[in-house]
């Protein structure tokens, strides 16, 4: 091994000579070369600072090998002060294309709307990640955190402002501000001020970006992703509330529980109101296709010794289990968010339960908000999927409608 090194060491000068005569095959080797020297501790800056290259940037410094190859950088830096480090590092041949994979705006940093970000990020599901909340402490605190998390993620960036100018050109808006809820707190009691907060929040967005879509958390989700249509001045199709689909994955969830299963093969709606009064789709409930009223037609119903319908008190239960337990719901909301998120940015055309326009669904004749399985992709919601529902399950959806409408009615939007 000493010998080794005493040769590396007698070696160097050489390399260096070459580079200076700037032969292409000489990169590569001294790149073996200073590859070798750090593994083996080497100290060569001495050695390279006494050599004049002007073209050292040329040589390949390539991320990849940033770090290692540091003592080599603050050689070279020696050589081409004059210059800004950026220029010293790279040459600029051909600059990559615009980003691509969409810009997503978040606003409202709190519980939901971090983990709202950090399920998109983790997925690489946008490459522009614009953070927005009225705290600049937290906007500041919140950025920084997951902008130094950046090297773990696929070419992504991430950046905050309390100005909504930096959202211009979003292609999905994502509104999680507003006052939470909280022990004991119904959804429906936030609806006068988050109403005042979305007063302030929508129409900037809109302004910075007329062309895009406007998915809404914030509860009661219904009735602030009516606001948001009415505020924004938006088609229908463009105004998406994140609705039951939470509510739908908390479903499949205890399915799969009981039935000792995975939930992805777990299939089961949950429309109508996010909240007390969502309306569970027995009728629909399958294990890998094979629908559990075909197997026993008292699933779900009062006459059912097994009692499945417990599961749909679990779930209208849950925020509010979850909220005595920890203070706040954020994972599961984060995740169901990220998966609405990537069918709108990837266009994939698949099916979630969210809210929507459904005036003139299911014969329904109220302008409310309520959510139903819809077809998502780059245009929003494309398609509204009519579900056969029997009759006690369309009764209990007129019955949302009507409840939604005579709270939007005493709202001033
Ligand atoms: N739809 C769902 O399934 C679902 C699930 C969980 C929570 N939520 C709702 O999400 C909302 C947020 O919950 P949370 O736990 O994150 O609350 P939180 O209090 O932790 O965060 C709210 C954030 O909004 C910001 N904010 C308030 N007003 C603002 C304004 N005018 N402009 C910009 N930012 C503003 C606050 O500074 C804060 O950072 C609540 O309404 C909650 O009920 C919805």
């Amino acid at each position: 091994m000493l010998n080794f090194r005493h040769n590396l060491i007698k070696l160097i000068p050489k390399l260096l000579k070459a580079v200076i005569a700037q032969t292409a095959p000489v990169h590569s080797a001294l790149s073996t070369c200073y590859s070798t020297s750090l593994k083996y501790s080497f100290s060569i800056s001495n050695t390279l600072q006494k050599v004049q290259n002007p073209n050292c940037s040329k040589y390949g410094i390539t991320p990849a090998h940033r770090i290692h190859q540091s003592q080599l950088r603050g050689a070279c830096s020696l050589v081409n002060s004059g210059k800004p480090l950026r220029e010293k590092l790279m040459h600029d041949f051909e600059l990559p294309s615009p980003l691509s994979g969409g810009k997503v705006t978040i606003v409202g940093l709190g519980h939901v709307g971090m983990a709202c970000a950090i399920s998109i990020l983790s997925q690489n599901i946008a490459s522009e990640l614009v953070l927005v909340d009225r705290n600049p402490d937290k906007l500041r605190g919140e950025t920084l955190d997951l902008q130094h998390g950046l090297a773990f993620v696929r070419n992504a960036q991430v950046y905050g402002d309390t100005q909504y100018s930096a959202t211009a050109g979003s292609k999905l808006c994502i509104v999680t501000a507003g006052v939470p809820q909280g022990p004991g707190d119904s959804r429906t009691s936030l609806a006068p001020k988050n109403l005042e907060i979305f007063k302030e929040i929508i129409p900037r967005l809109v302004k910075y970006s007329p062309e895009t879509i406007l998915l809404i958390v914030t509860n009661p989700v219904d009735t602030l992703a009516y606001a948001a249509w009415k505020l924004s001045g938006f088609p229908a199709n463009r105004v998406i509330g994140s609705g039951t689909n939470l509510d739908s994955s908390r479903f499949r969830f205890l399915l799969s529980q009981r039935l000792k299963v995975v939930p992805s093969i777990c299939h089961g709606w949950i429309i109508g109101e996010h909240g007390d009064s969502s309306i569970p789709i027995w009728s629909d409930a399958s294990l890998a296709g094979v629908r559990l009223r075909d197997v026993d037609s008292r699933v779900g119903t009062k006459k059912d010794v097994e009692n499945w319908s417990q599961l749909h008190q679990e779930v209208v239960g849950s925020a509010q289990e979850i909220i005595k337990l920890k203070g706040y719901t954020s994972w599961g909301i984060g995740l169901s968010v990220a998966a609405l998120t990537r069918a709108i940015l990837e266009n994939s055309q698949s099916s979630y339960a969210v809210s929507t326009l459904v005036q003139g669904i299911h014969d329904i004749s109220e302008d409310v908000f309520l959510s139903v399985p819809c077809i998502l992709g780059d245009t929003g919601v494309s398609r509204i999927i009519l579900q056969t529902l029997n009759s006690a399950e369309l009764a209990d959806l007129h019955n949302c409608a009507k409840s939604l409408y005579e709270i939007q009615k005493s709202l001033h939007f």
